[in-house]
């Protein structure tokens, strides 16, 4: 079959993208409001895009009335934010706090997620992730408007919070990482099947 974008609303092409696009790595994006509210969401149309500057992206869907989420209100007042990376352990709060809370209301205190301070950005960053980034913002790329529009989030990494636990002789160790990623509709999938292949010359 041929799935025509041309002839799908945006609702209907969706569920084409985030069921044909996997695995997806999940940012667990902290930011906070112009009066320092916290907040806390996952996105899984996250990737690293380049090391010269070090810079990653997220991007951000209008919800389907074409409100802006939280997350963009936040970037959009205070340009920094924390790249979480998420561990199957924290697979729970990090799915709780994808809840549409009013605005200000903070997911770190609704779902008892603990904070730790970050170095060079005001918003906090989740304390038991084993990888945060912290990032200051590039740009914000408009993709379309309105309904499930996006907001893409580019942003130069200052620094990353990295615990030893998941490090082998000083470099990440994807086998202790044990982050997952994101399939379709409500499928996950975990990291712990890896495989390995040189690289040609
Ligand atoms: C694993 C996971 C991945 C998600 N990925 C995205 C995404 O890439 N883009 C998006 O707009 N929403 C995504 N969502 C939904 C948002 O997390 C949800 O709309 C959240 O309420 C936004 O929070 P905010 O309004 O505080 O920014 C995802 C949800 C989950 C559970």
């Amino acid at each position: 079959m041929i799935v025509d974008f041309g002839q799908l609303t945006p609702r209907d092409s969706y569920p084409w993208l985030i069921n044909a696009i996997n695995p997806r790595p999940i940012a667990w994006v902290s930011t906070v409001s112009a009066d320092g509210r916290t907040n806390l969401a996952p996105f899984s149309f996250f990737q690293g895009i380049c090391a010269n500057p070090p810079t990653l992206m997220f991007s951000v869907a209008n919800d389907r009335t074409g409100r802006k989420k939280d997350t963009i209100v936040n970037v959009e007042h205070v340009p920094e934010f924390v790249v979480n990376l998420v561990p199957y352990a924290l697979r729970e709060p990090m799915n709780l706090s994808s809840a549409a809370l009013p605005y200000g209301e903070s997911e770190f205190e609704r779902f008892a997620v603990a904070p730790a301070p970050s170095t060079h950005v005001r918003p906090p960053r989740v304390g038991a992730s084993p990888v945060a980034f912290e990032c200051k913002l590039d740009r914000i790329v408009r993709i379309g408007e309105g309904p499930l529009a996006g907001n893409v989030v580019f942003g130069t990494i200052l620094c990353a919070h990295v615990s030893e636990s998941v490090l082998t002789d000083g470099v990440l160790d994807p086998r202790k990482l044990d982050t997952i990623g994101r399939m379709g509709g409500d499928t996950y999938t975990r990291t712990t099947e890896l495989f390995t292949m040189e690289r040609p010359a």
